[in-house]
């Protein structure tokens, strides 16, 4: 199986709107990556698909965010949403996404990632609970499902706020 991750095309938009359908059984994942493409928290280089003969099966989102304090605001990145098309998952795809994804993003100059996802998944790739940092989200969520990444040793250092999303994230 020669999976390929590459960075999305125009024409790739259907497709990604289908996996994102299909991974998650909804819509509202797959309307959000539309939204997202069209803010200004959107990183075209940051949008990667996994594609297996011409196909693509696979695709993951990173949009700019800002971690605000009352006296600073620091630039960072969301990692979300993320889908493997449901019978291609547990082929480490994904993960391939993630780690091609945290390496474009460093070659980007980015210095973080935040991610509101599962703690039995995001942690291996290095994630910890971003309140290591007292980095907070307004969402009401359990500790360890809000992490956060160093892209660069002492990314986050001195960085501590509450994490403002592009507001097309209120619509999910
Ligand atoms: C999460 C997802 C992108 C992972 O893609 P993948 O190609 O299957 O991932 P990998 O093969 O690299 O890793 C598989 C691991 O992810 C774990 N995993 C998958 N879904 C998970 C979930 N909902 N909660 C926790 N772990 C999960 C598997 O248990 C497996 O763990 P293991 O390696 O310890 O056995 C994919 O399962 C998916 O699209 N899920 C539905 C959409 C979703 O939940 N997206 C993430 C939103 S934060």
């Amino acid at each position: 199986m020669e999976i390929k991750i590459r960075n999305e095309k125009p024409s790739d938009r259907s497709a990604v709107f289908d996996v994102n359908c299909n991974a998650f059984e909804q819509h509202d994942e797959a309307e959000l990556v539309d939204a997202l493409r069209k803010s200004r928290s959107f990183i075209p280089e940051l949008s990667l698909v996994a594609e297996l003969n011409g196909k693509v099966i696979g695709h993951i989102l990173f949009t700019e965010i800002n971690i605000r304090n009352k006296d600073r605001t620091f630039p960072s990145l969301s990692l979300a949403p993320m889908a493997v098309a449901n019978e291609y998952q547990n082929r480490k795809i994904g993960s391939r996404l993630v780690k091609i994804g945290l390496q474009k993003a460093e070659a980007l100059g980015y210095k973080s990632v935040i991610v509101l996802g599962h703690p039995g998944y995001y942690p291996r790739f290095g994630f910890k609970p971003a309140s290591h940092w007292g980095i907070k989200t307004t969402c009401e969520v359990p500790d360890n499902v809000f992490m956060a990444l160093e892209l660069v040793r002492n990314g986050l250092s001195g960085i501590h706020g509450i994490v403002e999303y592009p507001e097309e994230f209120n619509s999910v």
